[in-house]
Parts: structure tokens; C-alpha cells; sequence
């Protein structure tokens, strides 16, 4: 498969390190074989996550210089209005520090009865842990499709609507604080939803008097996917796609450190709802700093404006993916089994099926991260039971419905010969399967431990 040129040049650089292998094994002993305690300086490519590790262009630096450090009604606040209306085209926007900023500030005004369900396609963590703060019950609804990682279907994130109606019925609609639709879906792979799937989950939702929240962070690359994918949207642009998507939904939530192309940022934003939207002020000036600012700097309201237009550049997204879809190609090159088919940003590998021989409880997501960053400096993490956690309440290991490690690619960072490098070193790590070992916790804390916990090798 042919890599998709760069649309871009390179005008500035940021030198990386190749260690030893011999170094690389110290290292992650070190850290306790936890992959976030490595020093970045001791990682080659960092696959770790897409979020805020992005390069930003010339124009969002240019723009940076530009920014209104005014404490109120500075103009970067309304060039961040203006684009957020133009592509949204929501009444209310609310910059604030980050994506879980959004929904420490949203959730708790939506579940208004300790016990509610908010229901989704598939909760990310931090969604997760906000309606759960909120005193909600989060539940994830996604399609079939999208829990058999090898068989190939276009639109693996979307919402498994005949059971959301089935949910609905079950819980009784006033039980139901929220639908969440999270595009592209993460937690399955990066995978979108599909327009048809968006305007069918909205239409239960509304019939039944249910707001509709998107979790915005990759809306970019979920409208390209439409686009490429979805009869009859071949010729829209992706703005004009976006428009459509959002349109459905009553409130989002972004992170704006993916699509939006920023190193920190977000958005809590409300299509028409007065009473919400004044309850989101009120809620964003005692957690996040006044109106027009929310926790961030003037020139970070400026970077913000400028990346959410970048993000959607069809040029921008075209390569993007095909970055992506180029590394999956050299995976399958290589039989190494993966999410199928690769989502927006990042391969999730099938450990599980990769690592057969490691029992799920000994982490074979966390095996194959371990062993990428002893072989080649690659940091990638596990999505799979060592992420799952314990049951909070009997302590009990979960175990997950897959056992991924995730390549995340950050945007606009890495070339094709770094892809390559990370597709080879997963090839050597394949070569030599049956020798890697799993692993046991010796510490965690009590709450998202795998942040935080020390592992070692079993035997
Ligand atoms: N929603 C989704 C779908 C996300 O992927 C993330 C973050 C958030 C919300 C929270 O946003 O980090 O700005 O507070 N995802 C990152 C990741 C951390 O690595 O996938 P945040």
C-alpha cells in the first residue's frame, strides 16, 4: 500500500534518541515495567496516546502570538466563539482546560437522581469516571460488530440501536440521564459512527425526551470516515459532514487536544438549551476561571480557533488516515492480528491473539507494550484487563472483552519511516512470541492503577 505524502513541510524539529536494547531493558525495569513511568527522553517513537502530542502548524503559532490575555471579552475568546458557531453551529460554547473539564462540569448537571443511566456507544475512562462521580450508572451499548476485532465492518463504533431501545424500556426514559455518543469511538479502536447510525440513536433518544451528548474529541476524523464510507456524503465536505453530525446531538463535550490539533484545550458546548447553558457558566467560573477564558491562556483560545479548521482540511485528514491505514497494511504484511478495520488514530493489536500462550490475567496488552519498548524504544499501552481494573467493590480482577495494545499516533509527527520502524519491531516481537512472559501487579493504588502500579515478570 502507498504512503499518503505529508501535505505539509517541516520547519521546525525535535531531536529523539536511539537507546540500546541493553538500556531499554534497565530502563523499564526501572520503571517498574510500567510503561508511564519512562522518561520520554528514553522513548524512540511515543505511541502512547494522540492526545496533545500533536505538532502544531505555523498558523496556529502565528496565532499563538496573537493571543488576548485580557481576564474578560478578549478577542481570542470571540475568534474562538466565531469558529466554534461556524463548524458547530451551537448557540453556547464554553472553552475549559480539557476534555474530563468538560465533563466534570456537564455530568452532574444532567444526572439529576443519584442512579440515573447514561448510556453509549462506549465510554472512555474519564467519561466514565464523570457520570459515576455524578452518581450515575454508565453503560456501554456499542454494536456486535464492534467486539469481533477480525471480521472487517465500516462503522465498528456505532451504537447497537434495537438494544438502546431495549435498555430504554428496561430502565423506564425518565431513568435515563444521558445518551453519549463517543465519535470516534476509542475504546473500540478509533472506530466512527456512521451518519445513518447518528440521526437513528438521536431519534430514540428524542422520542423518548433523552439528551444527546457527543464526545467530540475525534469528530474530524469520524466525519472523514463518513465521507469515505457512508453513501451519499462522497462529495460533502468534511465541515459540511460535521454540521450534519452535530446537528443531532443537544450538547458535546472535546477534547481539544486530538482533532482540534492543540496540546491542551477543550469545549462544553450547548445547541439551544438557555437554563443548561447558564448552569454550565455558573458551574465553569467556580471550577475552570471566568467565561472567557475557562482555564486557558488567551493564546491558547487563539491555537484552539485556528486548529479546529485545520483538523477538518480534507487534505489534512486524507493523509491522516492513510498514515494509519498505511501501518495497518504493514501489519497485515506481517499477519499481526489487529482491530479490523484500523480506526482515526491509532492500530489497536490483538495481544490476545498475538501472545495466545499469556493468560488474560497476566496482561498480554501490558506484555506486548513491555516487549515493543524493549525492542525498539516504542511506547504504546495497554487496553485490555490491566486497564480494566478490579471491581471496586469485591476487588475482584475484571476481565476485559479484549486484551489490545494501542499504537496511538500523534498528528503531524511522525513519518513513514518511523511507521515502519514500529511495524518491524512488532514483526521481531512476533518472531520470538513464545519466549515473552506475562506479568503480575506487585503494587497498585486503589483507584485507575494502571497509571501508577508496579508489575514484574511472571517466574
Ligand atoms: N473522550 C475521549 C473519547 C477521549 O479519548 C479522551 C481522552 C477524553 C474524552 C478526555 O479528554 O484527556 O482532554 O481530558 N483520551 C486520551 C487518550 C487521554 O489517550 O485516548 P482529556
Amino acid at each position: 500500500m502507498q504512503y499518503m505524502p505529508e501535505p505539509f513541510k517541516i520547519k521546525m524539529v525535535e531531536p529523539i534518541r536511539i537507546t540500546t536494547r541493553q538500556e531499554r531493558e534497565g530502563f523499564i525495569r526501572d520503571a517498574n515495567y510500567n510503561t508511564f513511568a519512562l522518561t520520554a527522553a528514553d522513548v524512540y517513537i511515543d505511541l502512547q496516546t494522540d492526545s496533545g502530542t500533536g505538532a502544531m502548524s505555523d498558523s496556529q503559532w502565528a496565532a499563538v502570538m496573537r493571543g488576548d490575555e485580557s481576564y474578560s471579552g478578549g478577542r481570542s475568546y470571540y475568534r474562538l466563539m466565531d469558529a466554534g458557531k461556524d463548524i458547530f453551529g451551537y448557540e453556547y460554547l464554553q472553552p475549559v482546560h480539557q476534555g474530563r473539564a468538560a465533563e466534570k462540569i456537564l455530568f452532574p448537571l444532567l444526572v439529576t437522581t443519584p442512579g440515573q443511566y447514561v448510556i453509549s456507544n462506549m465510554f472512555f475512562d474519564t467519561t466514565r469516571a464523570h457520570v459515576g462521580l455524578a452518581g450515575g450508572r454508565a453503560v456501554d451499548c456499542v454494536c456486535p460488530q464492534g467486539m469481533d476485532s477480525s471480521t472487517y465492518f465500516d462503522f465498528k463504533g456505532n451504537m447497537d440501536v434495537p438494544k438502546l431501545e431495549t435498555l430504554i424500556t428496561e430502565y423506564g426514559a425518565e431513568n435515563v440521564a444521558a445518551i453519549v455518543m463517543t465519535i470516534t469511538n476509542n475504546s473500540v479502536g478509533g472506530q466512527p459512527v456512521s451518519m445513518e447510525n447518528m440521526r437513528e440513536t438521536a431519534r430514540v433518544a428524542h422520542q423518548n425526551g433523552i439528551t444527546v451528548v457527543i464526545d467530540a474529541a475525534r469528530y474530524a476524523e469520524n466525519a472523514y470516515f463518513i465521507k469515505e464510507r457512508e453513501a451519499g456524503y462522497e462529495d460533502a465536505s468534511p465541515i459540511e459532514i460535521t454540521r450534519e453530525m452535530f446537528s443531532y446531538a443537544d450538547v458535546f463535550t472535546m477534547s481539544a487536544k486530538k482533532d482540534a490539533l492543540v496540546n491542551m484545550g477543550g469545549l462544553v458546548a450547548v445547541r439551544e438549551d438557555q437554563v443548561l447553558s447558564d448552569a454550565i457558566k455558573t458551574s465553569c467560573i467556580a471550577f475552570e476561571g471566568y467565561l472567557s477564558y475557562g482555564g486557558l491562556s488567551g493564546r491558547d483560545l487563539e491555537a484552539m480557533a485556528t486548529g479546529l479548521y485545520e483538523g477538518l482540511d480534507p487534505d489534512f485528514l486524507r493523509y491522516r488516515i492513510g498514515q494509519m491505514q498505511y501501518l495497518a497494511a504493514r501489519l497485515t504484511e506481517y499477519d499481526i492480528p489487529f482491530q479490523n478495520p484500523v480506526g482515526g488514530h491509532a492500530v489497536f493489536v490483538d495481544a490476545g491473539k498475538m501472545l495466545p500462550h499469556i493468560p488474560w490475567y497476566e496482561f498480554p496488552g501490558q506484555a506486548l507494550a513491555i516487549e515493543l519498548y524493549v525492542e525498539a524504544g516504542i511506547r504504546s499501552c495497554d487496553i485490555g484487563s490491566y486497564l480494566m481494573d478490579r471491581d471496586p467493590v469485591t476487588r475482584e480482577q475484571l476481565q476485559a472483552p479484549f486484551e489490545f495494545t494501542r499504537l496511538a499516533v500523534p498528528r503531524r509527527v511522525y513519518t513513514q519511516a518511523h511507521l515502519d520502524v514500529v511495524a518491524e519491531a512488532l514483526k521481531a516481537v512476533k518472531d520470538r512470541a513464545a519466549d515473552v512472559q506475562g506479568y503480575v501487579i506487585t503494587w497498585e493504588p486503589k483507584v485507575l492503577r494502571h497509571f501508577t502500579s508496579h508489575l514484574k515478570p511472571v517466574g
